[in-house]
């Protein structure tokens, strides 16, 4: 029976193109050189999960049913079963990443779903808001709420895995593919974001999965092939600390349940087989407990990668997908048998799948898969990637959404940000005559869900491209909404400005532009996932849209749905543009949301996760360029170090067009009697962190082959991933196993002798310490508008004292919280917090977090951007004072 689903096709051309059947070994050895200073220090062997106190029932219980286990059964629920195969065992496994089971002893096969933003491939859910325009709303609560929802959907839908949040990348690069998964180019922005999409969904029992370790700032060139490594990511140290892990750590402490490790490599070794970032800083530093995943196929090598720390392969396929080959698996199990693995580093893995699986509640009734990825038919293949296979029932079309369209319509809603809005054009009142222009104001007429993957951007722009999309149940669009307010308004949808009446003077032309973005699997117009054709300008001409439309009408405003930033230089300038909106990526629910803005029923609240600058010249190179093709490993080096977005603008004084934070409200909020207490004495280091606790044991006696062979008579399925060996396999691995005789090549500084853990470590996501509130700051937010309400931002940054023997950012992000919408005269009072963590450095030689100096003067600036810091209090005197100028 033919295989019949498109996406099979895809990968089979996929795998075809990158055909080599010496596969792995070609594509990793020799390390390619990177720039001086930049390492990837061996750090073995990998941690045992269990020593944590917030885990340890899990990990008690884990280990009794590990205890049962055969050495397949372990190695099966290390790997999945194959790309595009289901499973008939007990249930059908439809998802995107399947593992195997230990059904004997009662484990079940895991579902693994995307995306980020909704159930992936599959009906009756709902397509949130994307992960910029959760973080452009700056709202605690809602990032919460937009979790529980998520959470609930895929438990709904049973799917053991949500495969989010998306911290990496973290928008180092406005042209980055991904960067919209994400919540904005801020560390302290995408750690929160990401903490309460964690709890959110892991409340409801699903486990999340933080991703991508790391570095993944770019999609072109991410991947290894047999022809060229994945670019290196060249990262020092306290960059690292400092920007691209601190969303994981604070990911980690949230207690996140699963890592997905990037496709590059870092400082020239490939993420999924890193054994400083997984073992080192993963797993022991920031006490990880639960299981470390690859990203899809790239898993490039058995035993290095296990020694690395890896814990799983998704989705268990060589990089060649679909010809039933595998790292891991079958050789997975051979490596223990022959002694390349110790036993010891399988039982951990397999432990700590176990241990999450417990953690997050799923022994007592999870519900099994009731959808397929793969079609939306009632009954289809079971395993779509197998030459022959039954039929049978795969799609039960069970509803999630319960009333989830609230809190995505929320999310669209409080994240539109106003940038400009000269002579109160906004908000609108429903009588005016209004003119609407671009293709991006009404769905895609071809059917919301008419590109696979999102791959095209027709119609309203509600989420980028790749993996990292959900279908639309419905699509609510712009100019629906728009219609059912006002009577009469006209609808241009064409990006090319057309032959329109002259208009009155009080006319008001809406105009809709949009730019995507989206993985590197799919090209939109030129574009490779990055925006590397389009760059910053607006797509199909929608900036000679808003122009010709400014010539024309003398009120424009002007609605840009988008992956990032923008270059609004050739417009937004213009008299007649005089108002202009960023609805980000608003999902499903992306007309009401705007409507709700523009007539007023709301004041805008939203806020830039990212600054807009004047000119692409304006960031360095190594941050505004993407990397082009070169032979060989492609270096990234980031030689900006901390300073990307904001930090590097204002560390060289460039004014952007819009900073950081930026964000207009109808009304307008004063910021009243700050006041700053200290909660916590700190000290140049965090206290001494507590030894590690105990972790499960187990014999390490290489088990007997039997372990390893199927059982007499098992049909197997072709092309479907077992951890089996044939009797004879099994029988020459356990004969060298147990001979010793085996001597793999080790990497240098190879080492089984567990590690006490560094000094920087202790908890999940670091000494606990590091969380100790040290200021507490409260102050007064007053709607000081007449007129509207809305919901104000108060955002915190710290300043370090001068003369820090440390290069530091002039103001960092450190807190946020937005108010309740207040009436015209309301207050409310807004608490900000400081923790140990927000005012220390890493410091590469004591490889520790410090507080550059013990009663110095830390300044907390607050206000509703980056660049409208008013108010400050000082962690010295402990007072604060107001009317100041901002320091940028
Ligand atoms: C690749 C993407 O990078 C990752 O984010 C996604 O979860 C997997 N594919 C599975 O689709």
């Amino acid at each position: 029976m033919a295989v019949r689903t498109s996406s099979v096709v895809a990968w089979l051309t996929l795998a075809l193109a990158i055909f080599d059947p010496t596969c792995h070994a070609g594509a990793v050895s020799p390390r390619d050189d990177v720039p001086a200073g930049y390492v990837a220090a061996p750090y073995y062997p990998a941690p045992h999960g269990g020593w944590t106190a917030s885990w340890s029932n899990s990990y008690a219980k884990a280990q009794a049913l590990v205890a049962q286990m055969t050495l397949a059964e372990k190695t099966n629920i290390t790997g999945g079963v194959g790309i595009y195969m289901g499973s008939l065992t007990f249930h059908y496994r439809p998802c995107v990443g399947n593992t195997g089971s230990a059904y004997r002893v009662g484990f079940p096969q895991l579902c693994l779903q995307d995306s980020a933003l909704g159930v992936a491939s599959t009906d009756n859910v709902t397509a949130f808001p994307a992960g910029i325009t959760t973080g452009a709303t700056f709202d605690k609560a809602l990032m919460y709420a937009r979790g529980v929802a998520l959470g609930e959907e895929f438990r709904g839908k049973g799917a053991n895995v949500y495969l989010g949040p998306t911290v990496g990348p973290i928008g180092r690069k406005p042209l980055g593919g991904r960067n919209w998964e994400g919540f904005g180019s801020d560390p302290v922005l995408q750690a929160v974001a990401a903490a309460q999409t964690i709890k959110g969904v892991q409340e409801q029992g699903v486990i999340a999965t933080i991703k991508h370790l790391i570095g993944n700032e770019q999609e072109m060139y991410r991947m290894y092939n047999p022809f060229q490594p994945g670019y290196s990511a060249n990262i020092g140290d306290r960059t690292l600390h400092e920007v691209y892990l601190w969303p994981f750590a604070e990911g980690v402490h949230a207690g996140v349940g699963s890592v997905m490790t990037a496709y590059n490599a870092v400082n020239g070794s490939a993420c999924s087989q890193h054994s400083t970032l997984i073992n080192e800083l993963l797993k022991d530093e920031l006490g990880f407990q639960g299981f470390v995943m690859s990203d899809w196929l790239s898993h490039i090598s058995g035993v290095d990668s296990a020694l690395a720390g890896l814990d799983m392969d998704m989705p268990g396929d060589t990089q060649i997908p679909l010809l039933g080959f595998s790292l891991w698996k079958y050789d997975l199990t051979r490596s223990v048998l022959n002694g390349s693995v110790p036993l010891d580093r399988l039982n951990d893995m397999t432990t700590r799948i176990v241990a999450a699986w417990y953690q997050l509640g799923q022994d007592k009734n999870y519900p099994p898969p009731n959808f397929s990825s793969n079609t939306h038919d009632r009954d289809g293949l079971l395993y779509p990637a197998a030459v022959i296979s039954p039929i049978g029932q795969v799609n039960w079309y069970v509803n999630v959404q319960a009333d989830h369209y609230k809190v995505a319509r929320q999310v669209a809603q409080d994240a539109i940000t106003l940038l400009k809005n000269n002579g109160s054009l906004l908000p609108l009142t429903t009588s005016k005559s209004i003119k609407v222009f671009g293709t991006d104001a009404q769905v895609n007429p071809a059917g919301a869900n008419a590109c696979g993957n999102r791959a095209c951007n027709t119609g309203t722009l509600g989420m980028g491209w790749g993996s990292g999309v959900a279908d639309y149940p419905y699509f609510d669009d712009p100019i629906t909404a728009i219609k059912k307010r006002a009577s009469d308004v006209t609808l241009y949808a064409t990006d090319n400005f057309p032959t329109v009446p002259t208009p009155n003077a009080d006319d008001v032309a809406i105009v809709f532009i949009s730019s995507d973005a989206g993985e590197n699997s799919f090209t939109v117009e030129g574009n490779h996932g990055d925006r590397d054709s389009a760059k910053l300008a607006a797509w199909h001409n929608g900036d000679t849209l808003v122009q010709k439309a400014a010539a024309k009408y003398s009120n424009v405003i002007v609605v840009v749905h988008t992956v990032g930033p923008l270059l609004l230089e050739p417009w937004i300038d213009l008299p007649s543009v005089k108002a202009v909106l960023f609805a980000h990526l608003p999902g499903q629910e992306a007309g009401e949301s705007l409507a709700n803005i523009l007539f007023g029923d709301a004041s805008p609240s939203g806020h830039l996760p990212y600054s807009i600058t004047k000119a692409e010249t304006d960031l360095p190179d190594s941050v505004s360029k993407l990397k082009g093709f070169a032979f060989g490993q492609v270096q990234d080096t980031y030689s900006e170090g901390l300073y990307i977005d904001y930090r590097y603008l204002n560390k060289n004084k460039i004014k952007p067009r819009f900073a950081f934070g930026h964000g207009l409200s109808y009304t307008t909020f004063n910021f009243t009697s700050p006041s700053i207490t200290q909660k916590t004495a700190l000290s140049l280091a965090p206290p001494t962190r507590p030894a590690k606790g105990t972790t499960p044991t187990y014999s390490t006696a290489i088990p007997p082959a039997s372990e390893a062979v199927a059982p007499a008579g098992f049909a197997t399925i072709f092309r479907y991933l077992y951890s089996w060996l044939s009797s004879g396999d099994a029988a020459a691995a356990y004969a060298i196993g147990s001979a010793g005789t085996k001597k793999y090549a080790y990497p240098a500084g190879y080492s089984e002798t567990q590690k006490p853990g560094p000094a920087a470590g202790g908890a999940e996501g670091g000494n606990a310490a590091l969380w100790d509130v040290a200021w507490e700051l409260k102050l007064t937010v007053k709607n000081a508008g007449t007129t509207y309400k809305g919901k104000a931002s108060t955002q915190a940054y710290v300043q370090f004292p001068a003369g820090i023997p440390y290069d530091t950012p002039i103001v960092q992000l450190r807190d946020f919280a937005k108010t309740a919408e207040l009436a015209p005269g309301a207050t409310e009072t807004v608490t900000l917090q400081l923790t140990r963590k927000d005012v220390s450095v890493w410091d590469v030689e004591l490889q520790n977090w410090v507080v550059p100096i013990v009663g110095g003067r830390y300044t907390i600036w607050i206000g509703e951007a980056s660049d409208k810091l008013f108010t400050a209090c000082y962690t010295d005197t402990l007072t604060c004072e107001t009317g100041l100028a901002s320091p940028v």
